[in-house]
Formats: structure tokens, sequence, C-alpha cells
């Protein structure tokens, strides 16, 4: 008899994670040809752009317009990251299925990428968590810096656990931990999720890795034995942070599902159509 093994769930972060790092401005109509492709590839979550400061990360000062052009398939959560009030009212208007949150576990790293203190971070996001709710908006969140932080090193995993308590409070219905520099040791990336599942149950953690150091798929391979069923890809491994000094792509989306799909875990996302959208991922950053 077959094992048969619980569903993997991928959520495709290329089009905000993946393009936010690019040093080419990517046209408009191409970031919709890649949502469209990849919201035929049977994936349920995309991750379509960000509301932030465009003088910050200038790649994706149109996400408003990404929005207001993609074809949105029914069964599809097409989300938006946010990190502000001001955020928020913009992504608003596009509707989102789910806006996503994001805080650091180190304080240099959020200094930098939010120009606020962990704690300030969580006042700001108490200013607008109440609004989704209100709105019917679901809350996603990231930690990011959750083994190692480019300015301070190694992070304690009592700080990670800490940040997805609060994320917990602010009602995320999924938590991803952000291995942001993708420099995490599978045993740095075990004790942390042994930490963190002191705060919340594991059906509601998720695995973002950056795969700098060629380590992604150990760290999912960890995740995957402590039960999480749910990791970040960006399709042609898109992307990095750019208030992370060192922090290449995602892990691609194509690795993570072979991988897993190797491993007898079904994903429902159709491999060839992945492999179209890695290839055109490609071809838009060098035309
Ligand atoms: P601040 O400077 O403290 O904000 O930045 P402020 O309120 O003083 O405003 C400064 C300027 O930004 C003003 O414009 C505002 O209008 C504007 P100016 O007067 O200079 O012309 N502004 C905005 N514009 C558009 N949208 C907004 C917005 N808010 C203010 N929402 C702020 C604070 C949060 C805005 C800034 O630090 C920021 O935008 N940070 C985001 C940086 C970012 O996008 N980083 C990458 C995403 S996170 C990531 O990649 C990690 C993750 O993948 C997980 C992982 O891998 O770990 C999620
Ligand atoms: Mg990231």
């Amino acid at each position: 008899m077959d094992i048969v093994f619980d569903p993997v769930t991928i959520v495709e972060v290329g089009p905000r994670d993946g393009l936010q790092n690019e040093p080419k401005t990517i046209k408009l109509d191409e970031k919709v040809r890649l949502i469209n492709l990849l919201s035929t590839s049977g994936l349920k979550q995309i991750e379509v752009g960000s509301f932030v400061n465009p003088k910050m990360v200038p790649q994706m000062a149109d996400s408003g317009l990404v929005f207001s052009k993609i074809t949105r398939r029914p069964g599809i959560s097409y989300s938006a990251l946010v990190p502000n009030l001001n955020g928020y009212e913009q992504a608003k208007k596009c509707s989102p299925d789910a806006i996503a949150i994001f805080c650091s576990a180190s304080e240099s790293f959020s200094k930098a990428n939010l120009n606020a203190s962990i704690d300030e971070s969580f006042m700001r996001i108490s200013q607008f968590i109440s609004l989704a709710k209100k709105d019917d908006i679901l809350v996603r969140g990231y930690v990011s810096c959750v083994t190692d932080c480019p300015f301070e090193g190694p992070v304690p995993a009592s700080n990670v656990a800490k940040v997805v308590a609060k994320l917990r409070e602010f009602n995320c219905y999924e938590i991803s931990l952000g291995d942001t520099l993708g420099k995490g040791s599978p045993g740095a990336v075990d004790k942390m999720i042994d930490n963190v599942l002191n705060e919340v149950s594991v059906e509601v953690l998720a695995g973002h890795f950056h795969d700098t150091s060629g380590l992604a798929l150990e760290n999912i391979q960890v995740s995957l034995e402590r039960g999480i069923r749910v990791f970040d890809t960006a399709v042609g491994g898109l992307g990095g942070c750019p208030f992370a000094p060192g922090a290449p792509g995602n892990v691609a989306t194509e690795l993570v599902l072979k991988y897993v799909q190797g491993k007898g875990f079904k994903t429902g996302v159709n491999m060839e159509i992945i492999m179209q959208a890695a290839k055109l991922a490609r071809d838009i950053r060098h035309v």
C-alpha cells in the first residue's frame, strides 16, 4: 500500500519578493503576463505586489495597476504586502483576498526594512489590523530573520517565538518563517521551529527560505519533518530583499515542486506550466 502524505501548499511570492529586488524596471505588462500564467498552474496563493514606500522599492510602485490588470481566477487568493495604514488603504482599493504583514525577529533588520523598532512595527500594524477584519480581508504574517540577521548575526529562537505570538494575536491565519538571508543551517531552523511551536500549532506555520547557501531544500526537509506543509517559493528563483545585504532569490518554485512531489506530497500544481513561468520570469529580467 502506498503511503499517502498530506498535501503541500505552495505560496508563490515571485511577483512580489522576487521582482522587488530586480535592478531593471520590469514592465507592467510583463508582471501581468507572469501572474496570469502562474494563475493557470493550479497555485492557490499568489503574492501580487506590495504597497510600500516607492522610493525604497521602486519595482513595486505599480502594484495597484498590476492588481487592476491581472485576470483573477476563482479559488486563488491574490495577496498584497502591507507595512502600514497608508499601504493598507492603497491595498484595500484593489480588493486583495489577503494582505501580508511583516515584522522582524531582529531589531537592526526591523530598522533597515521598516524604519521602526520591532515594537513600533507592532504599533503600526495595530493601526490597520482591525480594519482588515472589518473589511473581511484575511491577514498573513511574516517574521524575517528567523535564524540570522545581516547586521546582528545569529538571532535567538526565543525572539522569533515572541514575534510569532504577536502575529497570532493579530489574527494571522498563517505565519511564514522567513530565513531572509538563506543562511540558516538545518539545525538552527529545527531549533527555531521547536521554540515557535511553544506559541502556535504547526498548522498555522509556513516556511520562507531564501536559497543563498543552497540550504533551502534541507531546511524544507527539516520543516516537513516538523509538520510544516506550506512553503513560499518564487518561480525561477527570482528575488531577494533589497534591505538584507547578501540575500538573493527565494527558493525556486520548480525546485520545491520537484522535491516535495518526489517525496510523495501532492501539490495540485502543474510542473509544465511552472517551467514555462520560470522561463518567462528569466526572460523578463533580461529583456
Ligand atoms: P518611513 O520613512 O518611516 O515612513 O518608512 P513615513 O511614514 O515617514 O513616510 C516616508 C515616505 O514614504 C513619505 O513620502 C510617505 O508618504 C511614504 P515622502 O513624503 O517622502 O514623499 N509612504 C508610503 N508610500 C507608499 N506606500 C506606503 C507608504 N508609507 C509611507 N505604504 C515604511 C516606513 C514602512 C513606509 C518604509 O520603511 C517601507 O516602505 N518599508 C518597506 C520596505 C520593503 O518593502 N521591504 C521589502 C519587503 S519585506 C521582505 O522582503 C521580507 C519578506 O520577504 C520575508 C523575509 O524574506 O524575511 C516579507
Ligand atoms: Mg523574502
